[in-house]
């Protein structure tokens, strides 16, 4: 049977997803974000569905609507998402790392709507916990995969990511390329990476749920390929 028929590999597993941007607080009214619309993180958490997973999908802010068979947890920061993924991570036996998330935020956030008051402004950043390195860092951790989205260089970077985080698996998109513009698109096309082998696997350009069923194809024969 496919991996992703509802008998397969993934059928009864716990997965863990996270989609969409985060949102760093600068006042108020103001934030600093990304382009992510959370299409592919959701589409992964809809296909792991219909393979029979039990899917747990934590959310930033976007504006999509998952099946009500789906654990949504909704968070807006960085920092609120690594604990709601952390109080999840336990139980799940495939954490897959989609969310864009904001790489720094404001080291001090204002209680007060920011004044134009000078004719130039600095804000000072600090780095964000990094999400998906803490869940592969854990001793009992699930099979885990990440994202990466890259402008350059895609198969170096990517495997650069794989092997600093000691990731079980990588999705590569290319970014900023007339032919895959992939925020907000309703297609993309993704590079796999694994370390076993130097695997790789192309999912050429289709619909966010035909390359979501994909690769989750790619991630059930990992996982089984390792048990044997
Ligand atoms: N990621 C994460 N937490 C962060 C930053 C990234 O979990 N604070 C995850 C993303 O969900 C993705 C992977 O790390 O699965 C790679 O994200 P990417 O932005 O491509 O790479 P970075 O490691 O952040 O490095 P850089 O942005 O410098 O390329
Ligand atoms: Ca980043």
């Amino acid at each position: 049977p496919s991996p992703t028929a509802n008998n397969g590999p993934l059928a009864g597993k716990q997965l863990l997803i996270t989609a969409g941007p985060t949102r760093e607080a600068i006042d108020p009214v103001r934030y600093i974000s990304n382009h992510s619309s959370g299409k592919m993180g959701f589409a992964l958490a809809e296909a792991a569905r219909l393979a029979g997973a039990m899917v747990t999908l934590v959310a930033g802010p976007v504006a999509l609507q998952a099946h009500s068979d789906i654990k949504r947890i909704d968070v807006v920061s960085a920092e609120q998402m690594l604990k709601a993924v952390m109080s999840q991570v336990d139980k799940a036996d495939v954490f897959i790392s989609v969310a864009a998330v904001s790489d720094y935020r404001l080291t001090e956030v204002m209680d007060q709507k920011i004044k134009k008051n000078s004719t130039e402004m600095t804000l000072t950043l600090v780095r964000n916990p990094d999400i998906l390195k803490s869940v592969a860092d854990l001793p009992n951790r699930p099979f885990v995969v990440g994202f990466a989205a890259e402008t350059e260089n895609v198969e170096v970077h990517a495997r650069g990511k794989l092997e600093k985080k000691a990731l079980d698996m990588i999705a590569a998109n290319h970014v900023g390329q007339a032919d895959n513009p992939v925020f907000s698109s309703d297609t993309n096309a993704l590079d796999v990476y694994w370390p076993a082998d130097n695997g790789h696997e192309h999912i050429p350009s289709a619909t966010k749920q035909s390359v979501a069923h994909s690769l989750l194809d790619i991630i059930g024969q990992q996982m089984s390929a390792r048990k044997t």
